[in-house]
């Protein structure tokens, strides 16, 4: 019998959730940014502010992003904003989970803090990174980037 030719499948994109905790939009911006970006590279994305969580999405997401802003006395006691809900988010179920905070000035250690809290939702938190509120679409460009470099085998 001749060997003969496989029909190979488009590959499947990965799929992802981000949720967003906003005050003045900033954030809900980035996170949209985000979600249209990995779109663009083939991904699914779904973008959802943490009040109101799309539990389906959650459940089909191989990888979680969970956007704050930062909140504090500009240069000292900075931490991430909306803590009440992010602190009490569905569980995360060990997926692999990527922060990022939006900021004005100075972050401060709030990539650490936002990175304690969602270990403490179940969250398997890869890597974290700041976006300057006046950057936004630098700095979510290089979020998307390295998102996409590290999940997707070369
Ligand atoms: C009450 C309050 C406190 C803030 N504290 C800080 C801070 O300590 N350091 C900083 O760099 N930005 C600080 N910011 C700026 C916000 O983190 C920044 O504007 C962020 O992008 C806002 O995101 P949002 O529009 O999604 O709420 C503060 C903003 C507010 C409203």
């Amino acid at each position: 019998m001749s060997s003969g030719t496989v029909a190979m499948c488009d590959p499947v994109g990965m799929r992802a959730l981000v949720i967003y905790e906003s005050l003045t939009g900033t954030t809900r911006s980035a996170a949209r940014r985000i979600a249209e970006q990995l779109v663009e590279a083939g991904w699914e994305a779904t973008a959802c502010s943490t009040k109101q969580v799309d539990l389906a999405a959650l459940q089909r997401a191989d990888v979680v992003v969970v956007g704050t802003w930062v909140d504090g006395l500009i240069l000292v006691g900075q931490r991430p904003g909306g803590r009440g809900r992010l602190g009490s988010l569905p569980l995360l179920g060990g997926k692999p989970t990527y922060g990022f905070v939006t900021f004005a000035v100075h972050p401060g250690k709030t990539l650490d803090k936002l990175t304690t809290t969602l270990e403490s939702r179940g969250g398997d938190v890869k890597g974290a990174m700041t976006i300057r509120r006046d950057r936004l679409e630098e700095g979510t460009a290089e979020f998307v980037d390295r998102l996409v470099a590290v999940t997707e085998p070369a």
